[in-house]
This record gives structure tokens, sequence and C-alpha cells, in this order.
């Protein structure tokens, strides 16, 4: 088993363009819930972590690697799908018929990208009406994704199916990493042809097999585990809304859609409390104070909205505050710049490194 703290390459996945990726900071958080479970007496191969806002499940992924059984929850199906393939699903199982599979849908959507019957819809829209995806490409990803679909493939093998397809499309995408808006020009790679890879599944872990599960947080943070990772949004960027053409691609449900940037009509509905506001700082207070883990490992950004001050005293309540600050780049969209939803320039971003400070606190 790698060591906590082993070096970045080690916990390579594929870089999927993601606001608050925790890709650059993984080694940092792995040390950091090393830490907790030395303090509890337990090792990686015996203990189990619950990863409360997932994401992109790299942080699920770099655990599940050294031996911890992961429980990885996110409420968008884009990520309970990447958690589903990254801590729930097992090598043992599925590296097998994923590769076999990847193969024979590279091989479809080479020989008939636009074979009749298949959504065209997804093209319509997303390479159309808006131009996140070429037309070529968005033809092919619909081919595959109806392909999916009809197939009998049990929840496991058909998410590590739907990662390897949203992960082919982020590689062949035209947006500046948000789906918020296009780039007015096709991006080069946007040009390239749709190409699935296998996911790099890993083996069952030692402590025991993982979970994804797609709960608010709030409830999350109810189940049993030794240490809880919380990650949460810091400020108003709503990840539904950002990242709404990955929620379609993975739900698969044709919906209503509004705006320039085609987003689905439940952007409106299905809010996060983190993202607003006046709600954010009684829902991360009510989040920790709600914790049953033994230990709390908590990502904090100075680029939102709490102040370190305030989340202190929330963890001290919890027990003895130790922590760790890091400056590192502000995410991809943030060094590329502001743009309209037509991709047009609108404006600079003020400062491009951000100081993360990772919290780790065992409960009393
Ligand atoms: C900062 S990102 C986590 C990034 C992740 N650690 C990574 O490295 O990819 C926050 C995540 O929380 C999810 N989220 C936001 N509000 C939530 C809530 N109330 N309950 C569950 N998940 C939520 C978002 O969908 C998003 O994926």
């Amino acid at each position: 088993m790698p060591e906590p703290g082993a070096e970045p390459a080690r916990y390579a996945l594929p870089v999927i363009k993601y606001l608050g990726s925790k890709r650059a900071l993984l080694p940092q958080i792995v040390v950091a819930i090393g830490d907790c479970l030395r303090e509890l007496g337990l090792q990686p191969t015996h203990s189990t972590v619950l990863d409360a806002f997932s994401g992109t499940a790299r942080v699920g992924h770099a655990l599940k690697r050294i031996g911890c059984r992961v429980i990885a929850n996110d409420h968008n199906a884009y990520a309970h799908a990447l958690a589903r393939c990254y801590v729930q699903a097992d090598a043992d199982d599925l590296l097998a018929p994923a590769t076999g599979l990847v193969m024979q849908l590279n091989a479809i959507a080479g020989a008939a990208p636009q074979a009749p019957g298949a959504s065209e819809w997804f093209a319509r829209r997303y390479a159309h009406e808006a131009r996140y995806i070429h037309p070529d490409n968005a033809a092919r990803i619909a081919r595959l994704r109806d392909e999916i679909a009809a197939r009998d493939l049990g929840a496991e093998l058909e998410a590590v199916m739907l990662v390897s397809l949203m992960e082919a499309a982020d590689r062949v995408d035209s947006t500046t990493g948000l789906q918020m808006a296009y780039l007015k020009q096709w991006a080069p790679r946007a040009l390239s042809h749709l190409n699935l890879r296998t996911p790099d599944l890993l083996p069952r872990a030692p402590a025991g097999k993982g979970m994804a599960i797609c709960l608010n947080a709030a409830d999350a943070v109810e189940l049993d585990a030794d240490v809880a990772y919380l990650d949460p949004p810091y400020n108003q960027h709503s990840y539904l809304g950002n990242y709404h053409v990955w929620e379609t691609l993975i739900r698969w449900d044709d919906p209503e859609v509004f705006g320039i940037a085609r987003k689905r009509i439940d952007c409106r509905e299905r809010k996060s409390d983190f993202n607003s506001r006046r709600r954010h700082a009684p829902a991360l207070a009510g989040l920790i104070q709600r914790v049953r883990a033994r230990a709390i490992v908590l990502s904090f950004s100075d680029d939102g909205w709490s102040e370190r001050t305030e989340i202190e005293s929330l963890l001290a309540a919890r027990g003895r505050v130790q922590s760790v600050e890091i400056d590192y780049p502000r995410y991809v969209g943030a060094r590329i710049g502001i743009h309209n939803p037509r991709g047009e320039s609108v404006g600079t971003v003020g400062r491009l490194r951000n100081r993360e400070v990772i919290y780790r606190v065992v409960c009393r």
C-alpha cells in the first residue's frame, strides 16, 4: 500500500475540469486524514472515511488507494457517477468488462457517429443552440449514451462507462472549464475525435468495499465513519449550473432548458445552501455540529465567504484544531479570464492564487 503523502503522480486521475477540485492538494489532504487516523490509533487499512462533498471523487480514489473504506457522497448525479466508478466499483470485478466495452464503444463511435435513432436533442441543444461540443462529437456522444442505456450493465459497470464517456467529452469540449459559456471559435481540442479510455479502477480496499451515496451532505455526515472529510462549496458558484451538461449526460432525461447557456430548468430549484450567501454560514455550522465521525478534516479556501476565525471557532467546539496552509493556483477558468455566454472576454481576474487551509480535529 502506498503511504499517506506519497507523491502526486500516484494519485493521478484524468484532469476533468472542475471548480474546487482538490487535485493539487491531494497529498496534503491524505496526510491530514492519515494523521487523524494515527491519533485514533487506526491504520488506513482498518478505517472508514466519509467524503461528504465528493465532486470528481479524486479524494476518495486516493484514500481507497491507501486501503481505506470510503463512503463518497455528492448530491449531483454526475458526481455520484464519478463516485460509483472511482470509489465503489472495484477493478477485481469490472476492469476486464469495462476495458472490453470501451473498445466496443470506440468502434461504434468510429463507424457510425450519426446512427439513426440516436437522441438528436443532445447535439441540437449543446452543439448548435449552444456550442459546448463540436456537432460531430455531440452526435458520437449521443450515439454512445443511447448504447449504454440500451445495455443492461448493472449500476456499477454503467457508472464506469458513463464516466468514461463524460471524461472523453470533457477532453473535447469547447469551454473554459465551466458550462456557463463556450468559446467563440471551436477550441482546437473540440476538433479531435471523441475517444473513450478505461477509468482508473482500483482493487477493493483492504478496509472494505466503498460506497457511493447521493444525499444532502447535512444527512450524509450522520453516517458512522472514522474521519469525515468536508469540502463544501465556498461561494455562489452552483455546481449544477456549472456542470449542467454533465448532469444531463448522466441523467439522459432530455430536460427542459433555458437561456443562452441552455441550462436545465431544475437548476432553478435544485440549490445548495452552501451557494447562498445568507444560508452558507448556518449550513456550515450545522454540518460541523452534526458530524458523527470520530475526526473531521475540512478544506477551507480564502476565496470563499467564511472567515477563518468563524471556521476555527466552529471546529474548536468539536476538539483541538490543527491546520496546514497551502498557496495554490486558482481554477482553470479563473486563469483564462471571465467570458460572457458568447465566449467573449469581458473582464480579468484579480488574483491567480488562493490560500487553502486544511483543518483537522479529533473530536472529543
Ligand atoms: C468543492 S466541490 C468538491 C470537490 C472535490 N473535493 C474534488 O476534489 O473534486 C463541492 C461539491 O459539493 C457538492 N455539493 C454542494 N452542495 C451539496 C450538498 N448540500 N450536499 C451534497 N453535495 C453538495 C457539489 O456538487 C460539488 O461536487
